[in-house]
């Protein structure tokens, strides 16, 4: 865990947090749904428009040249946090939503009527959805692994579930709504060996460990940088290279093309081939200085602080008489979503809110879960490297006294 002063000064990185909120200091445990951004990401912002401001790529001109390059080392800086095997591999989206769309989209013409796709029922919306409608327009089938009743994923139902039409396995790293860590390994190995294309949805996992994508054998895997203490409107897409070369463009438009006449068009290389458009330069920029303050850190020292926080507050929540906490499965990351006996879940989230306590309440983009545990929806707790103990005891003791009240 960090020491007291690693985490003061920590925290003094991140100016939102000392702010009052309702006449209480703000205690943000709202982190998997965004996190906060420290100082080097709002100066990277800064810094984009007040001094480089320029569209990349295009213009031959000193300050285009400026953007491209601080644009293109931020590709560079975001290989090598994932440990990719070429910047090229590197595709700037808007966040995973925008990621996964863009995967379920280019693979349209690789599916045929009857071909399967497997998901979990841990899935957010994002990482079904658009499975659903590649499914719609192709006729495939949507497959999808059931849970055990410690909420972790059933491995022998999976492998029951894969097969020779099985074409892709897409799960999450972790749940977003209730903390389970799946075990992407063998669930990357177990598709492997029926030929099937893994997509992981990492945008619970990227800010909590080190990913090595080349280690982990998938074929993409994507992730929001607003999770990542980066900014919002900017994400990853990282596929094979091999893999990626082999899809068709997604948008059209400026720098995804070679050539374009009236009759044909010809497609730029990767990465270019994906990014139609200007692209949102200032957060990818500002995502490279995200990824480079937490590699500024052991990263397992901040991944054991976050555990033990976690660990921490879902031991005194165990000890609540009235509460009841979401699953038990084998390894929790991230977060933990529990239900108060005979209390509706918006109204603790906003009695927390008058004590500067912010959590999520509700469905957490994941009603398919929801309605498999027979649940309306949670309050959910997530955890980030700025959080402290203190702050525990202050929402536990906060959730006490608010449990007379409801
Ligand atoms: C597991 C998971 N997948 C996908 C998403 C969608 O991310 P975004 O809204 O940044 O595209 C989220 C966001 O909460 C998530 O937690």
């Amino acid at each position: 865990m960090l020491n007291d002063i690693e985490l003061t000064n920590l925290r003094k990185q991140f100016p939102v947090l000392s702010q009052q909120v309702n006449d209480h200091p703000l205690i943000y445990l709202d982190n998997a749904a965004t996190s906060q951004k420290p100082l080097c990401v709002l100066e990277a912002i800064n810094t984009y428009y007040r001094d480089i401001n320029a569209n990349v790529h295009r213009a031959s001109h000193a300050l285009s040249a400026q953007a491209t390059a601080a644009y293109e080392n931020a590709r560079d800086i975001c290989a090598q946090f994932i440990n990719a095997n070429s910047s090229k591999e590197i595709i700037w989206t808007r966040g995973t939503t925008e990621a996964i769309n863009l995967i379920a989209n280019c693979l349209t013409t690789e599916f045929q009527a009857g071909d399967e796709i497997i998901i979990s029922t841990l899935e957010h919306h994002a990482n079904i959805v658009p499975w659903q409608m590649l499914a719609q327009r192709t006729g495939a089938i949507l497959k999808i692994i059931p849970l055990l009743p410690s909420t972790d994923i059933d491995m022998q139902a999976y492998k029951l579930l894969l097969n020779d039409k099985t074409k892709l396995v897409a799960v999450s790293h972790v749940s977003n709504a209730i903390g389970t860590v799946n075990p992407i390994e063998d669930i990357i190995a177990l598709a492997k060996q029926v030929g099937a294309k893994v997509l992981i949805d990492g945008a619970q996992g990227v800010s909590h460990w080190t990913i090595d994508v080349q280690a982990l054998g998938c074929d993409f895997y994507v992730f929001s940088g607003h999770k990542m203490y980066g900014p919002t409107g900017i994400g990853v897409l990282w596929g094979k290279e091999a893999e990626l070369n082999q899809l068709p463009p997604w948008q059209g438009g400026g720098e995804m093309i070679k050539t374009v006449s009236f009759e044909q068009s010809t497609y730029n290389e990767l990465p270019f081939k994906f990014e139609a458009g200007t692209p949102n330069i200032s957060a990818a920029i500002s995502l490279a200085s995200a990824m480079t303050f937490l590699n500024s850190y052991d990263r397992q020292i901040l991944a054991n602080h976050e555990a033990e926080l976690l660990a921490y507050a879902t031991a005194k929540l165990e000890k609540m008489p009235r509460i009841k906490i979401i699953g038990n499965p084998q390894q929790r990351a991230g977060g933990v979503s529990f239900i108060i006996d005979d209390a509706h879940n918006g109204d603790v989230g906003m009695l927390l809110d008058l004590q500067g306590i912010a959590v999520r309440t509700g469905h957490h983009c994941a009603q398919p879960l929801m309605q498999s545990l027979n649940l309306s929806g949670t309050i959910r707790v997530s955890f980030a490297i700025y959080n402290t103990k203190a702050e525990v005891d202050f929402f536990i003791k906060a959730l006490n006294e608010l449990q007379d009240l409801l």
